[in-house]
C-alpha cells in the first residue's frame, strides 16, 4: 500500500480497493456512497448528523460510546442487514467517533465475507485516527479490540464543522492522538499542534482543519506503507500499552487513558535514557489540556477507581496489561518516546512494565 497527498484528497493504494480521504461537507455524502445502495451505522447521538437523503428506515442505531463495541451490537447490525437485504453491492457507512468506526468497519469486513464500507467521522479522535488505516474491531470480554480485522474503507469523508457540537472535553480527548503523531513525527509538527493550544488548555477551534490534515497525512503515510503493523506501523501505539491498562481499569474516555500512557511512556524512556526534557514537554501539553498525565492522574479523574488505594489501582492496571496484543510470550512490543521524533519499538519484559506500573508517578 502507498499513501499520496496532493493537498486535495488523500488516496491510500492497495487493500482491496484503496481508500479516499475527502475534505468536504458531510451533506454530500451521496457522492460517495448512493443513499439507495447504503445502510447507514450511527449511534443516538450521531444519526442527527446523517444527511436527509438518506432514508431513516435504513440508519441502524448502536449505543454511545464504548458499550457500540460488544458482540451484541454486532449481532443487532446483522440483523439489521439481513433485514434490509443488504447484498454485496451495498455500502455500509460508520457515521460517528471511532466506536461507531470500529463496529461498523468490523460488520461490513465481515458480512458477506467483506463488502465495501466507509467513514464519516464526527469526534477529533475518529478524523485523526481512527478512520484512518483500515484496523476495525470490538471488544470482547473486557478486553480491548480483541476482535478484529485490517480492512481498508473505500472513503473517509472529513468535515471539521461537525465538531462544533463535541464537548471540549471530548476535543481534548481526540487531541492526545494528534499530540501522539507529533511526538513520533517530530519537533515541527508538535510545535503546531502546541500552538493551537492555549495558556487555558482550551484548544483553539479555528486551527484545527490543517491539524486534522497534518495528523491524516502523517498516519495514511505510516499505515499505508506498513498495512498489517508489522514495521514501523508499530510506533502507532504509543502511549497504548499502558492506556489500555488504565481504559479497562477506570472506564476513562480513549484519549484520557491513552494520555495516561503517553505520560507514562515519557516516564519509564526517561529512566533508560530518554529526554526528560522532552518528557516535560508533553506533560506540560497533556497538563494545559486538563488531562492525566500517569497513573495517579488517572486513579483520581475515574469516578470508578478514586476510592481504590493507588497500590489497588496499580495493581488492577498491571493485571490488565497482561492482555495487550503486543505480547510475545513474556515479553511486551513497547513504544519507547526517547525524544521527540525518536519513538524506538523495544521489547520489555512483562514484568518489568508491571513493576514499572506498580511505581510509576
Ligand atoms: N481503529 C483505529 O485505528 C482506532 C484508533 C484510535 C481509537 N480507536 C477507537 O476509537 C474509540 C474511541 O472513539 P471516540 O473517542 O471517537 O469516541 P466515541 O465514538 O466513543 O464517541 C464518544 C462520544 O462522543 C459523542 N459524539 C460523537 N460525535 C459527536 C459530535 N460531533 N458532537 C457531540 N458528541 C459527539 C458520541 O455519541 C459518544 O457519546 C475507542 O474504542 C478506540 O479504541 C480506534
Amino acid at each position: 500500500m502507498t499513501a499520496v497527498n496532493t493537498g486535495g484528497d488523500v488516496e491510500i493504494a492497495g487493500g482491496r480497493s484503496g481508500s479516499t480521504i475527502r475534505f468536504a461537507a458531510a451533506a454530500g455524502l451521496a457522492a460517495l456512497a448512493g443513499a439507495d445502495r447504503s445502510v447507514v451505522v450511527a449511534d443516538e447521538l450521531t444519526a442527527d448528523f446523517v444527511p436527509r437523503d438518506f432514508p431513516r428506515e435504513r440508519v441502524l442505531v448502536v449505543p454511545r460510546g464504548e458499550a457500540a463495541k460488544r458482540l451484541e451490537s454486532l449481532d443487532a447490525l446483522f440483523a439489521g442487514f439481513l433485514e434490509l437485504e443488504v447484498g454485496r453491492d451495498w455500502t455500509v457507512v460508520g457515521v460517528g467517533g471511532g466506536s461507531v468506526s470500529d463496529l461498523a468497519g468490523f460488520a461490513a469486513s465481515t458480512w458477506m465475507r467483506g463488502i465495501d464500507f466507509g467513514f464519516v467521522p464526527t469526534t477529533l479522535l475518529a478524523m485523526v485516527d481512527a478512520s484512518v488505516g483500515g484496523k476495525n474491531g470490538l471488544d470482547y470480554r473486557g478486553r480491548k479490540n480483541l476482535i478484529g480485522c485490517f480492512s481498508q474503507p473505500r472513503f473517509v469523508l472529513v468535515d471539521p464543522s461537525l465538531l462544533s457540537s463535541l464537548p471540549d472535553y471530548e476535543l481534548n480527548c481526540g487531541f492526545v492522538e494528534a499530540i501522539k503523531h507529533g511526538v513520533i513525527a517530530g519537533d515541527e509538527h508538535l510545535t503546531m499542534l502546541e500552538q493551537a493550544v492555549a495558556g487555558s488548555g482550551r484548544i483553539d477551534r479555528g486551527a484545527l482543519p490543517p491539524l486534522i490534515r497534518l495528523s491524516i497525512g502523517f498516519k495514511a503515510a505510516i499505515a499505508g506503507t506498513d498495512e498489517r503493523e508489522s514495521g514501523v506501523r508499530r510506533t502507532l501505539n504509543l502511549g497504548h500499552t499502558i492506556g489500555h491498562g488504565v481504559e479497562a481499569v477506570t472506564a476513562l474516555a480513549h484519549g484520557a487513558s491513552v494520555a495516561a500512557g503517553l505520560g507514562s511512556a515519557f516516564a519509564l524512556a526517561a529512566e533508560r535514557g530518554g529526554s526528560r526534557v522532552d518528557a516535560e514537554r508533553v506533560g506540560a501539553l497533556l497538563d494545559r489540556l486538563g488531562l492525566p498525565k500517569g497513573l495517579e492522574a488517572a486513579r483520581l479523574a475515574a469516578p470508578e477507581t478514586r476510592g481504590l488505594s493507588p497500590a489497588a489501582f496499580r495493581d488492577a492496571v498491571a493485571v490488565a496489561m497482561a492482555s495487550d496484543k503486543k505480547r510475545v510470550g513474556g515479553d511486551v512490543l513497547f513504544a519507547s518516546p526517547m525524544a521527540i521524533g525518536d519513538v524506538r519499538m523495544e521489547s520489555i519484559p512483562l514484568v518489568a512494565l508491571q513493576e514499572f506500573v506498580r511505581r510509576a508517578p
